[in-house]
């Protein structure tokens, strides 16, 4: 069966799904995105990604293209109509479509939706955390928004293709200061070398992950200390462990930064327990 895509109120084949040359997310990367994972085909941390994407567009003043409970609606058909159970679904909303100009057009301008949805193999995904990833570092050059998921991604892209090209599967942004930032499509985390969990406070130019706000929960729980301050790319390599989360990685463990090996370069106890309990979570509380 061929994947379904909506598009502004329609559900297509996604072969034949295509959005106006004038749409100002294709011209201008005026939209924004949210992923969400999907067990069991629900929503996963629902609340958080509604929440965030309600946030990104106050600041850009997109208006919200229909009320929290229609988009539920909507999105759950789209997992329904791709019959996807384990998987990822995209949702991104834009300015609309209008004759090029920076500035906006008029505010009765039709938001954009574009909702599309793919299945994950989960084995294959349990069995590259169980060997852990490799990430590389580069300096951050990112807008100072980093805190709206807008589709504005190509310093990520570059980011990411750099880490393909070493064999990596996340790069590791690194500000002015020497500390990490986030990962290109993650925030990243350590347990330092004293064995408390760190990672990057939210005033700090990142986004502010769904994944990181849940895991900080489950980690507080389970008794964990945390800290949510900055470490450099010194402190992670003599970390005792490192990860990165998302809602495509979910807890990943990183066993190598730049080619130099996190701790004794094997994945750490507290990173794949971590995987564990916020699967657990997310199942649970998935809608
Ligand atoms: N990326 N930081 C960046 C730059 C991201 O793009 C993402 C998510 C995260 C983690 O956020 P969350 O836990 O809410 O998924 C952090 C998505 C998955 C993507 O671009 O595909």
């Amino acid at each position: 069966m061929g994947r379904i895509a909506y598009v502004n109120g329609r559900f297509t084949p996604q072969v034949d799904a295509a959005v106006h040359i004038e749409d100002r997310g294709y011209q201008l990367a005026d939209a924004v995105y949210e992923v969400w994972a999907l067990f069991d085909g629900k929503l996963a941390d629902a609340e958080g990604h509604f929440a965030r994407l309600e946030r990104s567009l106050g600041e850009l003043k997109i208006p919200m293209p229909m009320s929290r409970a229609a988009l539920t609606v909507v999105l759950r058909e789209a997992v329904r109509r791709n019959r996807v159970s384990e998987g990822l679904l995209y949702l991104q909303v834009g300015r609309g479509v209008a004759p090029r100009d920076h500035a906006f057009p008029s505010a009765d301008t039709q938001p954009s939706v574009v909702i599309t949805v793919k299945a994950v193999d989960r084995e294959a995904a349990e069995a590259k955390a169980a060997k852990g990833v490799s990430v590389i570092t580069t300096p951050e050059n990112r807008w100072g928004r980093c805190d709206i998921k807008t589709v504005g991604l190509l310093p990520n892209a570059m980011a990411k293709q750099a880490a393909k090209e070493r064999g990596a599967a996340e790069a590791w942004f690194v500000d002015e200061l020497g500390l990490v930032t986030e990962g290109a499509s993650s925030n990243a985390w350590i347990i330092d070398a004293d064995g408390v969990l760190r990672t990057r406070d939210t005033q700090a130019n990142i986004l502010r992950g769904v994944t990181r706000y849940t895991l900080l929960d489950v980690v507080r729980e389970a008794g964990i200390k945390v800290d949510e301050r900055p470490f450099t790319v010194a402190d992670a390599k003599a970390a005792k462990e490192a990860f990165i989360t998302g809602a495509g990685s979910l807890v990943l463990p990183v066993t190598r930064i730049d080619d130099d090996p996190v701790g004794d370069g094997t994945v750490g106890p507290v990173a794949m327990k971590l995987r564990r309990l916020y699967i657990e979570r997310a199942r649970q509380t998935a809608i």
